[in-house]
């Protein structure tokens, strides 16, 4: 296995393009399930979740070419099932419920079970799916559900759940008749699915609000041209939390900003110079850090994907920030460990009280999930020494060459294998790619 090793104080400098997001190349590369054919998905990122997606809709059956632009071959599907194995890796199988549903009439998806962040159950998606005419029985761990024909329904959510109006929304596009989806979730990722199904036919209003109507139709066909994958604004929101802890001086290209406004008005209030140029952003800070106060909400409420690296930032404020998870019970993970570093966090149930430090001194960390991973690497880029950050795998899930992308801003940062213990050697890994930088 690899780690991380980041040698802090660096200021980031320069410009970086913002990759496809991950949270809308995963449901889309499952929405090509609905539409038998040929499909070409672009600005596809490159990740460990997108190449267990593409794994797992190969072993239904379809083949695809990944790259920048995907291909994926939906003709024929062979088996409808997402096993243990595939989905135990990426909670995200959970949406190839909804297309096989719809394309086969039968699905069978391995419960996904706790994560590190919560419970996260999928009642929501299969109460859904039930409205729409789905019969679910749980058996070995597999949901197994099945349906004799879709029909159009009224459904309402009892949480805004992401993956959950995902779900329900791929097979609604199939269903005989209109379905009216209500308190939907109305993240930008739910946006660009909705317009990546425009495109193989489906009818679909509202998108962006908290309602969506759908009027089924009896097929799907791939779009011939490719569709693009839009900006990711956790990543883009990461790098911008970067540059920021750096003192640094950042441009994110092709990010969409209008998509993370919630994250930028909290890098405004923590004393950074946000610029917005149509689709560019550039956070910029010369003074201190202060503090904040904020609350995880849905989309547009500041996301819970920015929780962990919003609590790295401020851990360097001049004063105490309070932080409220509201989306997920569990999600502090990284509080202990920043406080290895040197921070003051206290949390108590779903608040986390961070006074901030003058300094954290790097150390040896401990990832527990993806943004918790992404939460540690800026700590190490504004802690004082070296700072191993370990279990990167997190990372991989979830970041288009984050390694590469920081040392291209100036970060003093490297990956080695996990057996490298000398401080001399980690040392020197780290000169060697700032050299190729
Ligand atoms: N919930 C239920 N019942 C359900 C579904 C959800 O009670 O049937 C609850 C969850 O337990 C949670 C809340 O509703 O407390 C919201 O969860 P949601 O279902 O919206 O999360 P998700 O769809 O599983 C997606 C993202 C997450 C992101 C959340 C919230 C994808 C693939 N994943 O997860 O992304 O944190 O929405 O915005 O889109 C990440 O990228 O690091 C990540 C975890």
């Amino acid at each position: 296995m690899e780690k991380l090793v980041i040698e802090g104080g660096a200021r980031l400098r320069g410009a970086v393009t913002a990759s496809g997001a991950k949270n809308a190349a995963l449901p889309i590369l499952f929405a090509t399930l609905l539409a038998p054919g040929e499909h070409r998905i672009a600005n596809v990122p490159e990740l460990a979740d997108v190449s267990s997606t593409l794994s797992l809709i190969g072993r239904i059956g379809c083949p695809s070419l990944a790259g920048p632009t995907t291909r994926i071959d939906t003709s024929r599907i062979a088996f409808c099932e997402a096993p243990y194995d595939v989905v135990r890796k990426m909670r995200a199988s959970v949406l190839a419920l909804g297309p096989l549903l719809a394309r086969c009439g039968e699905a069978r998806v391995s419960l996904p079970g706790g994560c590190a962040i919560g419970v996260r159950p999928i009642d929501e998606h299969l109460k859904g799916l039930e409205r729409l005419g789905c019969r679910f029985v749980l058996e070995g761990g597999m949901v197994h559900g099945r349906t004799d024909g879709l029909r159009g329904a009224e459904i309402r959510l009892s949480v805004p759940t992401v993956t959950g109006t995902e779900n329900i929304l791929m097979a609604a596009v199939l269903a005989d008749g209109v379905s009216v989806l209500e308190n939907v979730a109305r993240e930008p990722e739910i946006v660009d699915l909705v317009r990546f199904l425009r495109t193989l036919g489906a009818r679909i209003e509202g998108e962006g609000t908290s309602t969506l109507r759908v009027e089924g139709v009896s097929r799907l066909v791939p779009a011939s041209r490719p569709y693009r994958i839009l900006p990711d604004r956790i990543e883009t929101g990461t790098m911008l939390a970067a540059a920021a802890v750096s003192g640094g001086d950042v441009t994110v290209r092709g990010a969409m900003p209008e998509n993370l406004r919630a994250v930028l008005d909290q890098l405004r209030i923590g004393g950074c110079t946000v610029d917005v140029d149509g689709d560019d952003v550039r956070v910029r800070r010369d003074g201190p850090l202060g503090p904040t106060t904020v609350t995880t909400e849905p989309h547009p409420g500041f996301p819970t994907d920015m929780q962990a690296q919003l609590m790295a930032l401020v851990a360097f404020a001049d004063g105490t920030s309070v932080i409220e998870e509201t989306i997920f019970e569990n999600r502090f993970l990284h509080a202990a460990e920043l406080c290895r570093m040197g921070a003051r966090i206290e949390t108590r149930a779903n608040t986390a009280t961070v006074h901030g430090v003058p300094k954290l001194t790097g150390a040896a960390v401990m990832a527990s999930d993806l943004r918790a991973s992404a939460a540690l690497v800026i700590a190490g880029l504004g802690a004082e020494g070296l700072t191993e950050v370990l279990r990167i795998y997190h990372l991989d899930r979830g970041y288009d060459d984050i390694v590469g992308k920081l040392r291209g801003l100036g970060a003093r940062i490297a990956r080695v294998s996990d057996a490298v213990r000398d401080r001399a050697a980690m040392q020197r890994a780290i000169d060697e790619s700032a050299a190729v930088a």
